[in-house]
Formats: C-alpha cells, sequence, structure tokens
C-alpha cells in the first residue's frame, strides 16, 4: 500500500514546516520502520531518535497523529482510518512541551530537570544498610511495579495540559516518580516528599485531563499515581501538639493547622466538590479563582495562567452543565448523607 506521511521539518530558528514522503509500506509496519526507510532512501537529512526498536527504551517517542507514542510501538495500520476509502496521511511531529532541536528531535533538558525537582531516587537513609540488605514483602514490590514501568520516554510530558500552560508545574512523569518512592517502604522521606509536592507546581496543578494515562504506553498510568499521591496528603494525620503556640487555646491551634499547613489541599477539594455538584462537572473559569485567587497575590499568580490559556485558545469562557448533573448530585448527596467524604 502506498501511504503519504507528513512529517514536521524545523532546523530552528527557521520556522517549522511540514513535508510530505511517500512510501510503499504495509499495515504490520511500525511508523519507525517507515521513518527509517524515508530517512534511508528518500532523505537522509531527517533527524529522530531511535535507539531499542522495541518499546524498551522510550528514545522513539514522538507525536503521530496528534498523539504521543512510541514510534516502534506504533505500526501503520494503527494509525490508517479504516473508515476512510483512500489511506490519509499520517502526520508525524515532535513531542510538545519540549524545544524542538531539530525536526523530530526535542531537548528534553526541561523534561530531566522536572524529573529531578522531586529527587528521584530512594533517600540516602533509606539505603544505609548496617548490617545486611533492605527486606521488603512480595506485596510492597508489587505496589511500585505501575510506577517502576516508566521508561522516561516523555509521553505524558508532551501531551499535559497542566504543563502545558503552567512551566512550574512539575508533570507526571515526575508525579509518577515520586510516588513510586512515596509508596517504598525503604525510603525515609516520606512525609518530605508529600509536603513538597502538596502545591501547584506540585499535585494540585494536575488538571486530570487523563492525557498521561492515555498515551503512556508502559500502563504506569501517572493520573493514578497522582491521585495516590492526593490521598496521601490529604490522609495525612494532623499533629496537633506540634503546633501548639503556647499563648493560645488548642482549638485555635487545630484551626490555626488547618488554615496553614493544608490549605491548598483542602480548598482544591472543597472547590472540586462543590463544582462537580453544581453543573456535574468542573466549571473551569471558578476553579482556580476559588481555590488561590482569593486574595490579590493567589489572583495575581492567575494573570500569566490565564494569558497562557488565552493565547493557545484554551480559555473556557463558557460552561454547560452536564447533562447528568441531577444525578451527580444525587450520588454527592448520598455520599454526604452516609457521613462519608466527599467533604
Ligand atoms: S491528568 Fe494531570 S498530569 Fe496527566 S496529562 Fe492531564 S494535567 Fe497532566
Ligand atoms: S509515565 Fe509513561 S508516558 Fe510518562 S515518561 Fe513514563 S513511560 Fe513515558
Ligand atoms: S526505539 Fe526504543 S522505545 Fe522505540
Amino acid at each position: 500500500m502506498r501511504v503519504e506521511f507528513q512529517i514536521f521539518r524545523q532546523l530552528p530558528p527557521e520556522p517549522p514546516r511540514w513535508q510530505s514522503f511517500w512510501l510503499e509500506t504495509s499495515p504490520g509496519a511500525t511508523i519507525l520502520d517507515c521513518l527509517n526507510q524515508i530517512k534511508w532512501e528518500q532523505d537522509g537529512s531527517l533527524a529522530f531518535r531511535k535507539n531499542c526498536r522495541n518499546t524498551i527504551c522510550g528514545s522513539c517517542a514522538m507525536r503521530i497523529n496528534g498523539r504521543a507514542a512510541l514510534a516502534c510501538g506504533r505500526h501503520v495500520g494503527e494509525e490508517l482510518d479504516p473508515r476512510s476509502p483512500q489511506p490519509q496521511p499520517i502526520r508525524i511531529g515532535p513531542l510538545g512541551n519540549l524545544p524542538v532541536l531539530r525536526d523530530l528531535v526535542v531537548d528534553m533538558q526541561p523534561f530531566w530537570n522536572d524529573l529531578s525537582r522531586v529527587d528521584p531516587f530512594v533517600s540516602t537513609a533509606g539505603r544505609r544498610i548496617p548490617e545486611r540488605e533492605f527486606l521488603q514483602l512480595p506485596a510492597e514490590r508489587e505496589h511500585l511495579n505501575a510506577a517502576g514501568g516508566c521508561i522516561l520516554c516523555g509521553a505524558c510530558y508532551s501531551d499535559c495540559n497542566a504543563k502545558e500552560v503552567n512551566p512550574e508545574f512539575v508533570g507526571p512523569h515526575a508525579l509518577a516518580r515520586a510516588n513510586r518512592l512515596v509508596q517504598d517502604s525503604r525510603d525515609s522521606q516520606r512525609e518530605q516528599r508529600l509536603q513538597a509536592l502538596d502545591s501547584l507546581a506540585g499535585v494540585w496543578g494536575c488538571t486530570r485531563c487523563w492525557n498521561c494515562n492515555s498515551v503512556c504506553p508502559m500502563g504506569v498510568a501517572p493520573l493514578d499515581q497522582i491521585t495516590e499521591l492526593k490521598q496521601g496528603i490529604l490522609s495525612r494525620p494532623v499533629d496537633k501538639t506540634a503546633a501548639l503556640p503556647t499563648d493560645r487555646s488548642p482549638s485555635h491551634a487545630v484551626r490555626a493547622i488547618r488554615t496553614e499547613s493544608l490549605p491548598i489541599a483542602i480548598r482544591h477539594r472543597k472547590t472540586l466538590v462543590q463544582l462537580v455538584r453544581s453543573g456535574g462537572w468542573i466549571d473551569e473559569r471558578r476553579f482556580a479563582l476559588q481555590v488561590v485567587g482569593r486574595d490579590p497575590k493567589g489572583l495575581l499568580s492567575l494573570v500569566p495562567l490565564g494569558l497562557r490559556l488565552l493565547a493557545r485558545g484554551k480559555f473556557p469562557f463558557r460552561f454547560q452543565p452536564s447533562a447528568g448533573a441531577a444525578t451527580v448530585r444525587r450520588l454527592i448527596d448520598t455520599v454526604r448523607q452516609k457521613g462519608r467524604d466527599p467533604l
């Protein structure tokens, strides 16, 4: 079969362009096979990364038909619309949220920088083993399997909506790694890690768009990892005695802890439940305002985010309540009546 490949070409600072290549190929060929064939037979200047050709190394991540994927893991047949009488072009571009170095090759440095922000190794104290190896139960190890399967390909980072508009957000790959460590029985920094991630640059910056779960080729499910981190943050015991000021009553002190040490987490969760209860899903226009925009400083911090959303055409001007809003409201009220969460 003859298929057209539209490939992103750029050598910055030159502007980008799309170039078409026609190839005689088959449905079972991988996209990487096709890129190799184009490079070897038609244009040796085409730049892309590859290594293992077996979905192991993560080098060949790119956007295929608008969605981040491993070129060696996707087949031509999967990328063609079976309903179309003529094969549609397959469009191949570089990963998003990262600067292009040349054609399909991006600069991964911001991705590595963000990973290093979560201190991505088991803490040194946990590795200091005086007499014998550090033992883990099989069940403890098994709990780490999903996050431990990350090959750091960058697909989730590329398609992360939060990263696109909030450069401070640490990214799904880093949060998945953070949870891998928080859940690791050998790590001695659980509390410090949870505290550091309790911010808009951490878990509360995620918009729960599900893109990372959808594109991850290894089943890491970063959004699920983020959800587990949030549960860890929200279920931390409040240490009442540690924050008791000597000249204030205990009840005042407890209130002080609740409003000062967990402000974003609690407000984020409360706002989410309130908005979902009222509209069936989240009204994005009100969400950020209610979580961080209550004081002049918080409001100011939203201005750059709002401008970036506007520039990318992602600013939600209108809100349409969900068709199932009444059912959602009933469910939330039932949970509340039973004295369980949500808030
Ligand atoms: S679910 Fe969160 S972390 Fe995952 S891609 Fe969406 S915004 Fe990013
Ligand atoms: S979480 Fe998945 S998509 Fe993200 S870097 Fe790891 S393997 Fe790639
Ligand atoms: S070449 Fe290694 S994952 Fe594709």
